[in-house]
């Protein structure tokens, strides 16, 4: 969970957020002028119209006071003696908080240069002399509404900047705590496994008990092959996954797969077809994420199309540079809307497969994506007419992989 007050405290803010409350706050203007009269006909002003203020008759005093006293806004005279308003002004906006705090001028009428130069030398804005109330209090109060906007809007960000970080952060750790889980179930799944097919194995196991425990070795190993994605997508993710490339022997492997299937898709009333149209049989591929790309392809068709019904696994050549591989079954296909996000980490089709049939953790398809992008290659799905998808892999012939 985010901690919303540390977010508040990264973001600046000052107390507690139940400080968030509105409360009427009172302003302070800090007014300098070297003229006595002045400073207290803007006083009067100021005050009359619910502002606190502070006085000071030189930049001296002025820089004292703001860091004391911290105002919202200055109204800053230009000739004082001393320190004269250009001066103070740059030495204000290096006091902290000064930067930000809006500085009037106060400029004499009709002096255009010098309405000029208090702009180029920092100040916000300018008011002339002498001062007219209606003129004074529009100035002070369009500008604290200005700072007022714009220090909520850092805030804000600041917030929002801190929220985000926070959780990329969870983020990385809940993807680590997921690595360590998975990295930790291979070796139990594995001692699971080899007890499990020394047990079936045993010629006197009687034989109502072949079916269950055959049940428990394919759970098991669908448990060991999510595991090994999660590991290989984050591996992807971190630029870590570097396939150990070997020229396989395509006929072979696939054969070796629909061997298998076809005893899992026997069970469950599918048969696996195996269609080869290729023109050499090698291709620079790592087997084993190769192989268990293909058998997560294999698994999704057994679990989305009708039984009984076919399921084609295909190799063929393309452009003279490729080799497509490609699954294709008689289920639902996918839907168009879906088809770009399908690939995505933890994606799964609402309405497919129907209830009865167990859901996925949605991360078979996203490690295929990274096994052919590893590759170098792309996969795509298709609709299949007049029913049923195709999930088509293409590899390069010549090795680019990454
Ligand atoms: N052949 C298919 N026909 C129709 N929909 C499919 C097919 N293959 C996959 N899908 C849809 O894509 C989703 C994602 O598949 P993916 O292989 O990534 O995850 P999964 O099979 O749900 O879980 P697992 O991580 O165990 O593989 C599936 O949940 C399903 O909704
Ligand atoms: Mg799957």
């Amino acid at each position: 969970m985010i901690d919303l007050v540390a977010a508040e405290k990264a973001a600046g803010a000052r107390g507690s957020p139940s400080d968030e409350i509105d409360l009427p706050v009172v302003e302070c203007v800090l007014v300098v002028d070297d003229n006595a009269q002045n400073r207290m006909v803007a006083e009067g002003h100021l005050r009359a119209a619910g502002y606190e203020v502070v006085l000071a008759e030189g930049g001296e005093r002025a820089l004292a006071l703001f860091r004391e006293r911290a105002p919202d806004l200055v109204l800053l005279d230009i000739l004082m003696p001393g320190m004269d308003g250009f001066q103070t002004c740059a030495a204000l906006r290096q006091v902290q908080g000064g930067a930000d705090t809006p500085i009037v001028f106060l400029t004499a009428l009709g002096d255009l240069e010098t309405h000029g130069r208090a702009m180029a030398s920092g100040g916000d804005d300018y008011l002339t002399k002498p001062i007219n109330r209606t003129e004074l209090l529009l100035r002070v109060r369009s500008l604290l509404r200005i700072r007022k906007f714009s220090r909520d809007l850092k805030r804000s960000y600041q917030m929002i900047r801190y929220q985000r970080d926070a959780l990329a952060k969870e983020k990385r750790l809940r993807e680590q705590l997921v690595v360590f889980l998975a990295s930790d179930l291979g070796t139990p799944l594995a001692t699971i496994d080899s007890s499990l097919a020394s047990v079936i194995g045993d010629p006197l196991l009687p034989d109502e008990y072949r079916e269950p425990l055959d049940v428990a070795r394919r759970a098991g190993a669908s448990a060991a092959r999510l595991a090994r994605s999660l590991l290989d997508v984050n591996r992807s993710e971190d630029g870590a996954l570097t396939p150990v490339l070997s020229d396989v022997d395509l006929p072979a492997m696939l054969e070796e797969l629909r061997f298998e299937a076809a005893g899992r898709a026997a069970l469950s009333g599918h048969r696996i077809a195996l269609k080869l149209s290729l023109e050499q049989r090698t291709v620079p591929a790592d087997r084993d994420l190769l192989r268990r790309a293909l058998e997560n392809l294999l698994e999704n068709a057994t679990r989305q199309a009708p039984s009984p019904s076919t399921i084609t696994l295909e190799a063929s050549s393309f452009a003279g540079a490729y080799v497509e591989l490609r699954v294709r079954d008689e289920g639902p296909g996918v839907p168009t809307a879906m088809r770009a996000r399908i690939f995505d980490k933890y994606t799964r089709v609402e309405s497919s497969p129907p209830e009865s049939v167990r859901a996925g953790s949605g991360l078979g398809l996203t490690f295929c994506r990274v096994v052919a992008l590893a590759h170098g290659g792309q996969i795509w799905v298709e609709d299949v007419v007049p029913r049923g998808a195709a999930f088509c892999m293409r590899l390069p012939l010549r090795s680019q992989a990454t």
